[in-house]
C-alpha cells in the first residue's frame, strides 16, 4: 500500500457513497411525504392513525406478527393479493406517513393485514379480533397471554370474551382483555388503505391478454387463480399439480379465442414445472462439487 491516506479515503468514500444514496437519497424522496387532502372528498389521506393504534403497532411489532403477516398489498401483475380480496389496490409509502413503525412483513404464512379493516364483505370487529387472539385459528397461534382470567366481581366487564363449548370459564370467572390486546386490536381495526391516491391508481389485473406474459410459469397459476377466485390461495400448490392446472387452464373461457393458446400453458408449464425440479437437484449438485474443488 502506497497511500495510507488514499486507502483511508477510498474506505470512506466506499461506506459513504452508498449510504448517501440508500439512507440520505431515500429520505431526501420519501422522508417529507405530505398527507394528500382530496377535494372531492373533502379529507386529508392517508386516514390518521389514532392513539391507540399506535400503541397496538407497538404490541403487534413487540408480538412478531409480522413475521406470518404483510401489509402491503401489491399490483395484480405481481401477485393475487387484490384477486384474493386483501385490497383494491397497491399500497405506496404514502399509505404509511403516520405509522410509527410500519410493518411490511416478509413472509405470508397468514393472510396480508393492510387493509383488514376494509375486509369486504363484513370486516372482523373489535370482539371478532379478540375472539381471534384468544382461541387462535388455522395456523394463527393463540395469544392467550393477551387476557387475564379472573374471578367475577359484579357484573361481567363491557370486554370479557364470550366463549363457546370448552373456552367458556367457569360459573363465576370471566377472561377478559389486557390492556395490550386492546391497543392491538385498536391498531388491527384501524388498518385501512382503502381511500385512493393519485400516485396509487388501481392497476387493473391483467386478464385476457395472457398469452403475452413472457414466462409460462406465471402463466399458469394465473389462469388457474383466474378459473377460481377464492381458491386462489394456494397458487404454488395449483401449479405444482399439472392435472389440476390443466382443466383450469382449458376451464378460462376467456381466452377463447386462442384454444391452442390455452393449450399451449400448460404444455409450457408441465415441463417448466419438470425443469425447476430437475434443475434443483443440477444446482444442489455443482456446489458441493464446487467447494470441493475449492477445498
Ligand atoms: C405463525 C404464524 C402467525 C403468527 C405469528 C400470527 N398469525 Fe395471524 N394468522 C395466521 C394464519 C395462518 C391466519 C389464517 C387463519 C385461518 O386459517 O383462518 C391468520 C389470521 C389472522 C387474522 C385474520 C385475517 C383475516 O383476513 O381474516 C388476523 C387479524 C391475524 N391473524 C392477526 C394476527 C396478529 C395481530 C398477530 C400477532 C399477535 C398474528 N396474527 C400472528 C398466522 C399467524
Amino acid at each position: 500500500m502506497k497511500s495510507g491516506f488514499a486507502f483511508v479515503l477510498g474506505l470512506f468514500a466506499a461506506v459513504f457513497l452508498p449510504w448517501e444514496g440508500l439512507v440520505i437519497g431515500s429520505n431526501a424522496q420519501l422522508g417529507a411525504l405530505p398527507p394528500f387532502y382530496d377535494d372531492g372528498e373533502s379529507a386529508t389521506l392517508p386516514y390518521w392513525f389514532p392513539g391507540v393504534a399506535n400503541q397496538g403497532q407497538r404490541v403487534y411489532r413487540d408480538l412478531g406478527c409480522a413475521e406470518c403477516h404483510t401489509q402491503q398489498v401489491r399490483r395484480p401483475n405481481l401477485g393475487s393479493d387484490q384477486a384474493r380480496g386483501w385490497g383494491e389496490r397497491q399500497n405506496v409509502a404514502r399509505d404509511y406517513i403516520y405509522q410509527g413503525f410500519p410493518q411490511l412483513g416478509t413472509a405470508r404464512i397468514g393472510p396480508d393485514l393492510a387493509n383488514l379493516a376494509a375486509r369486504k364483505p363484513s370486516a372482523p370487529d373489535a370482539d371478532d379480533l379478540l375472539n381471534l387472539l384468544y382461541k387462535g385459528q388455522g395456523g394463527m397461534p393463540s395469544y392467550k397471554f393477551l387476557f387475564e382470567h379472573r374471578k367475577l366481581i359484579g357484573p361481567p366487564s363491557a370486554h370479557a370474551l364470550t366463549l363457546t363449548g370448552g373456552l367458556r370459564p367457569a360459573a363465576g370467572w370471566e377472561i377478559v382483555p389486557t390492556p395490550r390486546a386492546l391497543a392491538l386490536v385498536g391498531y388491527l381495526t384501524n388498518l385501512n388503505s382503502s381511500y385512493d391516491l393519485p400516485e396509487a391508481k388501481p392497476v387493473p389485473a391483467p386478464g385476457a391478454k395472457e398469452g403475452e406474459a413472457g414466462s409460462p410459469p406465471a402463466a399458469g397459476p394465473k389462469s388457474a387463480a383466474a378459473g377460481t377466485p377464492p381458491a386462489g390461495a394456494p397458487p404454488a400448490g395449483a401449479a405444482a399439480s399439472p392435472p389440476a392446472g390443466t382443466p383450469a387452464a382449458a376451464a378460462t373461457p376467456a381466452a377463447g379465442a386462442k384454444p391452442a393458446a390455452a393449450a399451449t400453458p400448460p404444455a409450457g408449464a408441465a415441463p417448466a414445472a419438470g425443469t425447476p425440479a430437475a434443475g434443483t437437484p443440477a444446482a444442489g449438485t455443482p456446489p458441493p462439487a464446487k467447494q470441493e474443488g475449492a477445498k
